[in-house]
């Protein structure tokens, strides 16, 4: 069985399990005379609508099994599986964008709350002004008094931004395993095995940082030391990743990671935390005040993965980034850039201002542009002639199964980004990508599918330094 048919059984039978499992908790919960609380109220129906979810993927997913079975072998996989991928990163563009919105918002709002001349039972307030509209916000010390009848929630932004990110990376990387996961240069990973690390890294990294969250490491005066702990925690994973990896696999599972522990604060601390609130406003009582202090804490975290995830998530089309023999130090140098300057930017919605923090930022960026630029191979100009008919058969044999106007790969079946090598006059015309692809970050041909030699590159690069003419 293949790794697409096995993981669908998988998730097939843990959707089951979680449905029943569900139904289960529903009925005991309806059942129990104790259990009839606000919360255990809320709990049930939490399980309900889970378990009908559960249902739906489960149901989902068989049918998707059977047209995967159908079509199986056909064009009409990778046909599907473009299209999948197209939906889902749309959707997964789409929540995240609603998700880190909001975040960003709300974060403006505690830090530019005016807090002088308000009500008593008001930390602030704050006047704004968009589409064309006047609003006023007031942000309450606790709770109101009065439990208002709608309350608006944020929280399934987070959770689908997960979801859809999940789902995208089992499409992309995991289905796909041999071309986009595993590097078959370094390591002889099975696809299977691959997968299991790619998901282990996610886990374990997880309740890494579950651990490390508690109070004593949160504590004020011990923040940079929690900071220092797991951005080193970080770079180690990713440098074990990019041992077994395809580099732009290892980066996307470093997004993977600090996205999961993003959404797992929504969901495991923050929402937990302002449940209680609420819960404990309708029951008359005062609410347990560290559960919102952990949620502080860890929706602050939130703040700063945000840019260092954001750019891991756009760096696949950054082949310079993650194709560099140093990309471990990029990463590291681009998200020390974006967390400083999301430091730079909170601290001056608040008033202070430590503008040193820019020059730092900028300078962690200009170093990683200095380390990525490409070695000059101005000696190549004078070596032995190396003459089209050399490298024709070459780019013939290693890219046109992909880069074709009639691709032969079995899961690339139109040409990959819209770039086709058929004819000579094309190839000049892509000469400076190939070399960035092919030579420079040797990103290309995608996870070495075709078995593109050294003296190959070499020779391309050669052609290409003595002008790519096409004699
Ligand atoms: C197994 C399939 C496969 C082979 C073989 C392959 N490529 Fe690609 N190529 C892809 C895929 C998939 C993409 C799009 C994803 C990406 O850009 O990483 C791509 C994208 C590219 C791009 C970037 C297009 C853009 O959007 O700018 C270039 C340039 C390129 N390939 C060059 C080459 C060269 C040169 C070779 C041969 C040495 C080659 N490819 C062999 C699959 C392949």
């Amino acid at each position: 069985m293949g790794i697409v048919e096995t993981m669908i059984g998988i998730i097939v039978i843990l959707c089951v399990f979680g449905s029943i499992i569900c139904k289960r908790l529903v009925k005991q919960y309806a059942q129990d005379p104790i259990r009839q609380t606000e919360k255990d109220k809320d709990f049930a129906l939490n399980m309900s609508f889970l378990g009908k979810w559960f249902r739906f993927l489960a149901f989902f997913f068989t049918v998707s099994y059977f047209i995967y079975i159908k079509v199986q072998g056909t064009p009409w996989q990778a046909h599907l599986q473009e299209w999948m991928d197209l939906i889902i990163r749309w959707l997964h563009i789409i929540f995240g964008i609603a998700w880190i919105g909001a975040s960003f918002y709300f974060v403006f709002l505690e830090n530019s709350l005016n807090r002088s001349n308000v009500r008593d039972e008001l930390q602030g307030n704050l006047w704004a002004i968009h589409g064309g509209g006047f609003y006023f916000l007031e942000k309450y010390k606790g709770a109101p008094n009065k439990m208002p009848k709608h309350l608006h929630w944020f929280k399934y932004e987070a959770y689908f931004t997960w979801l859809t990110g999940t789902c995208l990376l089992i499409i992309v990387y995991y289905f796909n395993a041999e071309s986009f996961l595993i590097n078959p240069e370094i390591t002889h990973l099975t696809p299977v095995l691959g997968v299991m690390i790619g998901i282990s890294s996610i886990l374990i990294s997880y309740a890494f940082y579950e651990l490390l969250s508690n109070p004593k490491m949160l504590a004020v005066e011990r923040r940079p030391l929690f900071f220092l702990v797991m951005f080193i925690y970080l770079a180690i994973v990713a440098y074990v990743l990019s041992i077994f990896f395809n580099p732009r696999a290892a980066y996307i599972h470093l997004g993977a990671i600090m996205g999961t522990m993003m959404a797992g604060n929504v969901f495991f601390c923050i929402i937990p935390a302002q449940k209680e609130m609420v819960f404990a406003a309708k029951e008359g009582r005062e609410p347990d005040v560290s559960l919102g202090q952990k949620a502080g804490w860890r929706s602050y975290h939130n703040n700063y993965f945000t840019l260092p995830v954001l750019f891991i998530m756009i760096s696949n089309h950054f082949p310079s980034t993650f194709g560099n023999e140093h990309n471990i130090i990029i990463l590291a140098l681009l998200s020390l850039a974006g967390a400083g300057i999301k430091h730079f930017h909170n601290q001056w919605e608040r008033g202070e201002t430590n503008y040193w923090i820019i020059p730092v930022s900028i300078s962690l960026i200009i170093s990683a542009i200095y380390i990525t630029a490409p070695l000059s191979r101005e000696d190549l100009i004078n070596a032995e002639k190396v003459s089209f008919s050399t490298i024709f058969p070459i780019v013939q044999k290693r890219c046109q199964s992909c880069h074709s106007k009639i691709p032969t790969d079995d899961v690339f079946i139109v040409a990959q980004g819209g770039v086709m090598f058929d004819t000579p006059e094309q190839i000049v015309q892509y000469k400076d990508q190939i070399m960035n692809r092919a030579i420079i970050t040797k990103t290309m041909p995608q996870g070495n599918k075709t078995r593109m030699t050294q003296k190959e590159r070499d020779l391309i690069e050669t052609w290409i330094m003595q002008g790519a003419k096409l004699d």
